[in-house]
This record gives C-alpha cells, sequence and structure tokens, in this order.
C-alpha cells in the first residue's frame, strides 16, 4: 500500500473517552495498541504518545503542570505539541526533543482522537455544492450527503447520492433527492405574492409509484413535511413582524446563501451570474 493511502487511512476521529473522565490528572489509554497520554493543555485536549523521550517512562504517571505534562522521574516537561520545553537542572535552550504527538478534539462531551489529519471534525464531512443556471433559472446541487443522512430520510428515499435545489422564474421552488436508482423524491411550490405582506403557494410531493409501501411511505411522510411547514411559516411571519421594526435594514447575505444573488437577479429581468461562471462551493455538514 502506497504511503498516501496509507496516511490516508488514519484521517478518521475515534471516540476514546468521555471529556468527563480527561480531569486534573493524565489519563492512559491503548489506541491502535499504542499507548497515549490524555491531558489538558492550554490549547485544549492533548493526546501524546505515553513515553518519555528521555527513559522511556510513562508520562502518564506524571503531574499536569500549568498545561503541560511532567514526567515523574527527573522532570521533564511537554506542550500539548509533544515538544519539550523545560529540564529541571540545565541552563539555556531547551535542545529539542518531543514526542509523537496525536491528534485530538472534543465535541459533545466525548474526546476523540486521530492518528492521521482528518478534514474536518468528527460526525462532519464535506459536501461539494455546485450552482449553475440559465435564463430563468438557477440551481444548487449538492453531492457527498449520503453519510450524514438520517433513519427517517434513508427510509424515505433510500440511499441518497445528490440533493438539487432550485429556483425558476417566476416563483417556483423545486427540491429533489436523487437515490443511486433515480429520482427518490422531489417536492415543488409555486408560490406568489398574494399581497404586500403575503406570499402564498400551491405545492407537490412527488415519489415514485411504489403500491401499498410508497402509500404507507407518503402516510408517514406527511405529518413530517406539515410540521416542517408549520415551522417555517410561523418562522417567516415572526421575522416579517420583526422586520417591520424601525430601523428597516436589508437582511444580510450569508456565506452560505448560494443562490440569493442569482435569484435576486431572476426577479430583476436579468441572467443570473451563475449561468455565466458555474460555481463551486465546499460545505461541512
Ligand atoms: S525519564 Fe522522563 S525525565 Fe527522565
Amino acid at each position: 500500500m502506497s504511503e498516501a493511502r496509507q496516511q490516508k487511512d488514519k484521517d478518521y476521529w475515534q471516540a476514546v473517552v468521555r471529556s468527563a473522565d480527561i480531569k486534573a490528572k493524565p489519563k492512559r489509554i491503548l489506541f491502535d495498541g499504542t499507548p497515549l497520554v490524555l491531558f489538558r493543555s492550554a490549547q485544549g485536549i492533548a493526546a501524546l504518545f505515553d513515553r518519555c523521550a528521555h527513559r522511556l517512562v510513562e508520562l502518564s504517571t506524571g503531574k499536569v503542570i500549568s498545561g503541560e505534562i511532567e514526567c515523574p522521574y527527573h522532570g521533564w516537561r511537554y506542550n500539548g505539541e509533544g515538544r519539550c520545553t523545560a529540564i529541571p537542572g540545565h541552563v539555556g535552550d531547551v535542545p529539542h526533543y518531543r514526542v509523537r504527538r496525536y491528534s485530538a478534539i472534543e465535541r459533545d462531551g466525548v474526546v476523540f482522537v486521530s492518528a492521521g489529519t482528518p478534514q474536518g471534525e468528527p460526525y462532519r464531512h464535506l459536501v461539494r455544492v455546485e450552482v449553475t443556471g440559465g435564463k430563468g433559472w438557477v440551481e444548487s446541487c449538492y453531492t457527498g450527503e449520503n453519510r450524514q443522512q438520517g433513519l427517517v430520510s434513508r427510509l424515505l428515499e433510500g440511499e441518497r447520492a445528490r440533493t438539487i435545489g432550485r429556483y425558476r422564474h417566476p416563483g417556483i421552488v423545486e427540491l429533489e433527492y436523487w437515490g443511486k436508482g433515480g429520482l427518490a423524491l422531489a417536492t415543488t411550490f409555486h408560490l406568489r405574492q398574494a399581497d404586500e405582506r403575503t406570499v402564498e403557494g400551491v405545492g407537490w410531493l412527488i415519489g415514485p409509484r411504489q403500491g401499498l409501501f410508497g402509500e404507507l411511505k407518503a402516510l408517514a411522510f406527511r405529518p413530517l413535511f406539515a410540521f416542517a411547514l408549520q415551522q417555517d411559516r410561523r418562522v417567516l411571519k415572526s421575522a416579517s413582524d420583526n422586520a417591520r421594526i424601525p430601523p428597516q435594514v436589508q437582511p444580510a447575505t450569508g456565506p452560505l446563501d448560494f443562490l440569493r444573488r442569482d435569484i435576486a437577479a431572476i426577479i430583476d429581468g436579468k441572467m443570473p451570474p451563475a449561468a455565466a461562471e458555474p460555481r463551486v462551493h465546499q460545505i461541512e455538514l
């Protein structure tokens, strides 16, 4: 196996202990057969190879002092990066000694460790977002979401390969969930400005015909769908009421509002910027 491949195989996070288990004292664990010492350093949770560079004593039997771990034998100290910062009795700069450091992070009350350099956070991964457009339409296509998919949506849609969100003139919003075998689920809303303050619409939920199983899925999905719509309606009403309080300002366009400029251009009767220049973004889920 190539070195790059071997490295990639290590680029995952693994939960090792509860955060509450790492208190003032260091803790030794075995990680893939390697002893590690976990302790709270100045930069957060740290994981080092549990062996002092000096006489190979277990660092985990030492103490944590000011966010550094001190070896119990001759007192060499190491910071969270694994670099030796102090040698008792030594005059002058500390020579370059170190012990191997492992990536470590705390999330949701759990300590995760990795022997590689994983991108992103535990449970999260990168999703690619491709934005394309043309006269009167713009869409964003999300790929790489399947690992993030919950049990309910797996049951309703099957394994998800990509999701497409599309806006079409004059106020049509479409969402499509594509599985490995084709379109698994879609929604379409035709929205219109009913009066100055109200948008009304008609929507469909569309899925493949699957006989009784399809009927059951639709039955299961309907209350969830109604609940999501109700929540949306409540939030939008409260935002609309809130926006009327002076001073009146324009809402901000966030870094993940990928289609906002394009939709504004389409509403203005112009070509969306994505038509001339398709874009690719990455988001973390
Ligand atoms: S063995 Fe650790 S300081 Fe000597």
